[in-house]
């Protein structure tokens, strides 16, 4: 008997994967309504790949090319390509450590999206919770967010604070920070999946309450 098929997430990352994890985990224990199809990363030795294999889930590294922070064009062909006939919905970025660009972008407009340390649009790019302790802030925490052109600049689907304390490191913080991510992010895809999310401009609704 054919399975009802289920909505198609694709997962890209350069780390250990730990994001990856809770959602592919929260996928399997039904609290996304969704499957993740694919995880694709530009590290040949990333350990989201052996967490992806260890799940049983297709996962494979792609050659980014010759550049240091992009995909070359042809790289991005390529994955969007294989995204693509994996059947991917939405791509969802867990510590990819490059910028993505037109043609990728438009292969997904308006279906990609990120997770940053940082309550946007406070501390964009590299280190944010290093950038939070230096610059002294009492509160941090992450974002989920659309991906456009930018750095960490597109509209913020969900945020979850986190307090940062007195005898915060950069680790200690930053475990912290990832912890709320674990929560954060299967949320706030679990509610892209149902639908629920509207984008209106820059701001995003909800249909339905994802807390
Ligand atoms: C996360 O902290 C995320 O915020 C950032 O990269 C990190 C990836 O960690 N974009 P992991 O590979 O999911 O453990």
């Amino acid at each position: 008997m054919a399975g009802i098929s289920k909505f198609r997430i694709g997962v890209l990352g350069s780390g250990t994967g730990s994001n990856f994890a809770a959602i592919a985990d929260a996928c399997l224990a039904g609290r996304i309504p969704a499957e993740v199809a694919l995880v694709v990363s530009d590290v040949e030795a990333a350990g989201m790949l052996e967490k992806a294999r260890e799940r049983n889930i297709p996962a494979t590294y792609l050659s980014p090319g010759e550049f240091r922070a992009k995909l070359s064009p042809e790289a991005e062909r390529t994955y969007v390509k294989v995204l693509k006939e994996a059947g991917v919905e939405l791509v969802a970025l867990a510590g990819f450590m490059r910028i993505l660009q037109g043609t990728f972008l438009n292969a997904f407009e308006g279906r990609i999206v990120n997770i940053h340390p940082s309550l946007l649009p406070s501390f964009p790019g590299l280190d944010a919770w290093k950038q939070a302790l230096v610059h002294g802030v009492r509160v941090t925490g992450c974002s989920v967010h659309f991906v456009d052109a930018g750095m960490d600049s597109g509209s913020i689907i969900g945020q979850q604070t986190v307090p940062v304390l007195d005898n915060d490191t950069p680790e200690t913080l930053r475990v912290r920070i990832q912890a709320a991510e674990h929560e954060l992010y299967p949320k706030c895809l679990a509610a892209l999946a149902r639908g629920e999310v509207v984008v209106q401009g820059r701001r995003v609704f909800f249909r339905a309450s994802f807390a």
